[in-house]
């Protein structure tokens, strides 16, 4: 989604770091991108469609500057052209701006009104004018800001340039996030420290409702009430991707190897001294009812947690899509533990479920892998990832992280509540000591997840099936496929086929089962007999080496505990999507209207 990167310095040579920070937050995802500039105290505005390259090759990064504001723009009001490109430029204010002005078209009537009229389709434009209609109309900046503030719905972090003022960066912030960086000689804001690590890793963080003016020496910060407040300095410890994606061709391929060491390396302190270890996992057994909140990939994490909990544990949990849950009647009780899982910490409806839960004071938890992130620190405790930065759009290694931990987490409580023996955690401990192994295993048939991709790249629709904990993994194989390669997919407890899109099956229709789960491996077999008497071509991920059948086309993963399952038999389905998207020849780690970070609604 959409980045924004700010420098101002000492030495007169911006052009080049704000370009370094587009290129960082290019893993976003974007449709355009934009900077602006004083140069001889006149401010210069350039922008382009597509990517950041397009911009620099319209860009003289030679020019001399020394302050200047750039953006990328995932496009949200108006279709991604130069025109709704970021910078908006409205008389003396010049702006970048990230999230949405929720009531920027009652905004618009009102300046519209007052004379102004507006070239883009875009809220910022609108923000950008109101801004400059509270400049216009109290001549103080301090004014205006807090006017601004107080006017604006909405999520918004702003960075604008003042006509008269050619040494300033102001920065306002609301529900968005925003950090200023300390390098040598230079100021440095951004929406994402990703954008200023190759200058400095030290940083202020912008809280809501906050706004600040950046000059070359001096940062000074202000409440909404426009009295200076004081912040301390942070320092992020985690080394910027200084590798890139190395052989691969790509970030997703190298990011799906990448689990043989990720998985055991997050989990690594709650398993080497065995039970002890697992015991410094948060004690959970104060709370009758578990709550998850997510999205997408992270979401599908929680219902592999929900099923362990509830399988293991005896404890009611349940999963919510954040969308969902931020706006309907929840119903809060003391009792209840929220987790919230997130990789980039800074999913926009994910954090606004947190805010609920926060404001009715309840517990919760983080699974995150950003560290420092607005979700990360908006919860009462947070267990980090360990995967290192996920660049890819498609999130593969965060999720067998987060499986991981909330497996362990699910362990811890199912021993603490005895209803797991010390000989049953001590074994699937083991297993989780060997899970690097497991995986190396997986990766290994590559020949075979590449044959099945073939098959399936010819096509415009799969469905995936699966039956309890098979459902949840079959349901991000389903996503994986779909974003990346663009091939409509769905995935469906098994049971619920003939239901209804049994009538979507007709001849070559693929159908992938995960089964897993013995107890329950011939129902879905079943379903799958039905499909092949219509036509489909039939895919079988499983561990049971009972089930042998000439129709189908078979993937063997290893047998291992219900707590490992999900981590093992998603790999192959995020290789089948990879290699299938490799060959519709799609922008795999970039895929088209995604974006890494959904700081939006
Ligand atoms: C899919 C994917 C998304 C994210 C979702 C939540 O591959 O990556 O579905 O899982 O947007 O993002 P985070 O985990 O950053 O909150």
């Amino acid at each position: 989604m959409c980045g924004i990167v700010g420098a101002v310095s000492t030495k007169e040579k911006i052009l080049p770091i704000l370009l370094d920070g587009l290129y960082a937050l290019e893993y976003r995802g974007y449709d355009s991108a934009g900077v602006s500039y004083f140069k001889d105290k006149k401010i210069k505005i350039i922008k382009a469609k597509g990517k950041v390259k397009h911009l620099e090759d319209k860009i003289n990064s030679e020019e001399k500057t020394t302050i200047g504001i750039a953006h990328t723009r995932w496009a949200t009001h108006g279709e991604a052209n130069t025109v709704n490109a970021h910078p908006h430029q409205v008389k003396h204010i010049t702006l970048v701006h990230n999230g949405i002005i929720e009531n920027f078209l009652e905004l618009k009537e009102m300046l519209e009104k007052e004379g102004y009229t507006f070239k883009s389709k875009t809220d910022t434009e609108v923000a950008g004018a109101l801004l400059d209609y509270y400049y216009q109309t109290t001549k103080d900046i301090d004014e205006t800001i807090k006017k601004f503030m107080s006017k604006a719905v909405g999520s918004y972090a702003i960075l604008f340039l003042l006509d008269n003022d050619d040494t300033s960066i102001y920065v306002l912030k609301k529900e968005s996030p925003m950090i200023i960086g300390l390098g040598q000689h230079l100021n440095l804001i951004a929406s994402d420290i990703q954008a200023i690590l190759k200058y400095t890793n030290t940083y202020y963080l912008v809280g809501d409702l906050e706004y600040a003016k950046v000059k070359a020496n001096e940062i000074t910060f202000y409440n909404k009430d426009g009295n200076e407040i004081t912040k301390d300095v942070k320092t992020y410890q985690e080394q910027g991707d200084e590798l890139g994606k190395g052989s691969y061709k790509h970030y997703m391929l190298k990011e799906i190897e990448e689990q043989k060491d990720t998985v055991y390396k997050t989990i690594k302190k709650y398993i080497n001294k065995g039970i002890n270890s697992l015991l410094e996992l948060p004690d959970l057994t104060k709370y009758k009812e578990i709550n998850i909140v997510a999205c997408g990939t992270a979401m599908h994490a929680g219902l592999i947690a929900k099923y362990l909990f509830q399988e293991f544990t005896n404890t009611r949990c349940h999963v919510y899509l954040a969308s969902e849950y931020r706006y309907q009647n929840n119903f809060f009780s003391k009792n209840t533990l929220t987790i919230f899982i997130s990789q980039s910490g800074e999913t926009a409806d994910t954090l606004a479920a947190l805010k609920l839960v926060n404001a009715n004071n309840l517990d919760s938890l983080g699974i995150i892998n950003v560290k420092e992130s607005s979700i990360a620190r908006g919860v009462q405790k947070v267990l980090y990832l360990e995967t290192g930065k996920e660049i890819a759009v498609a999130s593969t290694k965060a999720y067998t992280a987060q499986v991981a931990l909330l497996s362990l987490l699910v362990l811890s409580h199912g021993y603490r509540k005895k209803l797991l023996s010390k000989e049953e955690v001590e074994d699937i401990l083991a297993e989780f000591n060997n899970v690097s192994t497991y995986i190396k295993q997986v990766l290994l048939a590559k020949d075979k997840y590449q044959s099945i991709a073939k098959e399936i790249s010819q096509e415009e629709n799969a469905f995936y099936i699966g039956r309890g904990l098979d459902y949840y993994i079959s349901m991000e194989g389903s996503l994986k496929l779909k974003e990346i390669s663009y091939i409509h997919s769905e995935a469906l407890a098994a049971g619920e086929l003939k239901h209804g899109t049994i009538s979507l099956i007709r001849k070559g229709t693929p159908v992938i089962a995960c089964a897993t789960d013995k107890k329950i491996n011939s129902k879905t077999v079943s379903n799958l007999e039905e499909v092949l008497a219509r036509g489909a071509k039939v895919y079988l991920l499983t561990d049971d080496i009972t089930i042998t059948n000439d129709s189908f086309t078979i993937v063997r993963v290893p047998f291992t505990s219900s707590f490992l399952k999900a981590i093992i038999a998603v790999i192959p389905l995020q290789l089948i999507a990879y290699y299938t998207a490799d060959l519709r020849g799609t922008d795999i780690d970039k895929p088209k209207n995604l974006a890494k970070s959904v700081t939006v609604e």
